[in-house]
């Protein structure tokens, strides 16, 4: 069966017992956009990573129960999931605060003062760093270059930049955090992206299919063409 043949899988609605006798974790509409999402890509497999922020969206962090239904409704298993999480930085597998602030120590932050920040915000929040606050409000990481090298020491909450942070402004950062009158410009974690993608590759799933079966035929035959040469010589 060519790919382009293959059956969508798809978790049944929730509430509904799926195939693996479980009720589903993902709402409703978390679901739906699954489905609109898994429908742009040609291998339902390929929409793994938005689904996990789709998923993350729901609960602030990947349960493992969401992970189990991300699997089936892409056709993988719930490791596989979990081993594409842990790999990307911006996917948790673990519960996150309402507001994951990240503080870059790379070599030009480092060198405008921001292992002093860290310093400062892990005695401010009372937490180390990887650790979130009694409150649940704030999760504080250390981060690796975020790009932004020109605003240093780099901070961002919730992956949106919040420019150059001083131990004055952190703390009044946190307080704005905790006070909610940031939340326009920084919604709580697990909301990456306010426009929703709606369209998908252009290329023709028949094409793709067909391409993929022509590039397999061709290293069948270099593979047995060189096992004929050896056999040869
Ligand atoms: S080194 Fe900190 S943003 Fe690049």
């Amino acid at each position: 069966m060519s790919p382009a043949d293959r059956p969508t899988p798809v978790a049944p609605p929730r509430s509904a017992t799926g195939a693996t006798g479980r009720t589903t974790h993902l709402s409703a509409e978390i679901v739906e956009r699954a489905r609109s999402l898994i429908a742009l890509y040609p291998e339902p497999r390929s929409a793994l990573i938005p689904l996990c922020h789709l998923a993350q969206e729901q609960d602030g962090w990947l349960r493992p129960e969401a992970m189990a239904d991300i699997a089936e409704l892409v056709g993988v298993t719930p490791a596989e999931v979990y081993g594409t999480a842990t790999f990307y930085d911006m996917l948790h597998t673990e519960p996150v605060g309402t507001y994951l602030v990240s503080v870059c120590t790379n070599i030009a932050c480092l060198l405008d003062g921001a292992a002093e920040l860290l310093e400062h915000a892990e005695e401010s929040l009372g937490v180390n760093v990887g650790a979130t606050t009694a409150d649940g409000v704030i999760t504080l990481e250390e981060a690796e270059c975020l790009a932004d090298c020109d605003r240093a020491p780099c901070v961002q909450v919730n992956h949106r930049y919040v420019g150059a942070q001083t131990p004055e402004s952190f703390d009044r950062l946190v307080a704005d955090l905790r006070a909610g009158t940031r939340s326009d410009e920084i919604p709580s974690h697990g909301t990456l992206i306010r426009v929703r993608r709606t369209t998908g590759l252009q290329a023709d799933r028949r094409q793709v299919a067909d391409e993929r079966a022509a590039t397999a035929e061709a290293q069948a035959r270099r593979a047995a063409e060189a096992e004929s040469a050896g056999g040869g010589s």
